[in-house]
């Protein structure tokens, strides 16, 4: 983990907001996520945290407030223009095409992202294939590397789409609920990886996450949404001590809430 000094944020929002029609998905957030962090993202289901992610990588429109990344303000930007200035996700509902092997999938995940840059700034295909081979390498999926993507596990296509967001090298990965459903050596394997891409390729990331011992472990601070608010923010020990925190997951009464955040 490292430490956090005042320093200009990799990733500023302020006053995010999102509405969809008459109902507030996001309202007012502000947060930043400063380089190098590893920062986790919590709250109940329906707070917000996915439509978030879709503000940042653009594939929703942002009703109010403004997002700076890099110092750049990305707001009205396009999703190719932000993934070229470094910015990458992962979605919640995996996205690997099935029919096409785990090379074949790297490889058009990222054609699609040089959309709209440059030809001669584009990678050769020769280039393309040798870092796709190189993340199959580090993510331990070198052996399924010509096997088609509908036959991997869960946890397998997490880390195929793992693989896919890292093809263009960004600086800032978003991962949406990287974890959900895996069995627990996989979700080891993705721990690893992400510490050693932040600890030794300066990786910063956002993450989704459920698995309270998976931010415990991974995440410098965390922030919690709550019905598309930001309810708190500090470090894993501060937010699990949190009282609203706990409210919110649990209601105030102590009932359980959520099913979802039992192990
Ligand atoms: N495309 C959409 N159209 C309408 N409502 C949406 C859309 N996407 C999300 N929402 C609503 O926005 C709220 C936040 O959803 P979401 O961001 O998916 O929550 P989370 O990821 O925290 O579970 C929910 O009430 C959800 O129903
Ligand atoms: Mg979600």
């Amino acid at each position: 983990m490292t430490a956090v000094t005042q320093q200009q944020p990799l990733l500023e929002g302020r006053g995010v907001s999102k509405y969809f029609g008459g109902l507030a998905a996001l309202s007012d957030v502000d947060f930043t996520v400063y380089p190098g962090e590893i920062m986790g993202l919590i709250g109940p289901n329906g707070s917000g945290k996915t439509t978030l992610f879709d503000c940042l990588s653009r594939v929703q429109d942002i009703s109010k407030g403004q997002v700076f990344f890099k110092g750049e303000d990305i707001t009205r930007k396009k999703p190719y223009q932000v993934a070229h200035l470094g910015l990458s996700r992962t979605f919640q509902i995996i996205r690997v095409y099935n029919k096409l092997t785990v090379i074949e999938n790297l490889l058009l995940s990222q054609q699609w992202r040089n959309k709209g840059i440059l030809k001669q700034l584009r990678p050769s295909g020769q280039q393309m294939e040798g870092r796709a081979k190189e993340l199959t390498d580090f993510l331990l999926m070198s052996h399924v590397i010509k096997e088609k993507a509908g036959n991997l596990s869960g946890g397998q296509k997490r880390l195929l789409e793992i693989g896919m967001a890292l093809m263009p090298d960004p600086d800032l990965i978003l991962l949406d609920e990287a974890t959900s459903g895996i069995n627990p050596t996989l979700i080891e394997t993705i721990k690893d990886r992400i510490r050693e891409l932040n600890s030794k390729y300066n990786k910063t990331f956002l993450l989704i996450e459920h698995n309270i011992h998976f931010i415990g472990d991974l995440c410098d601070r965390v922030f919690v949404l709550d019905y598309g608010q930001k309810l708190a923010e500090g470090t894993p020990d501060e937010i699990m001590n949190n009282q609203a925190v706990i409210e919110a997951y649990f209601g105030a009464d102590g009932d359980e809430g959520d099913d979802e955040y039992d192990e």
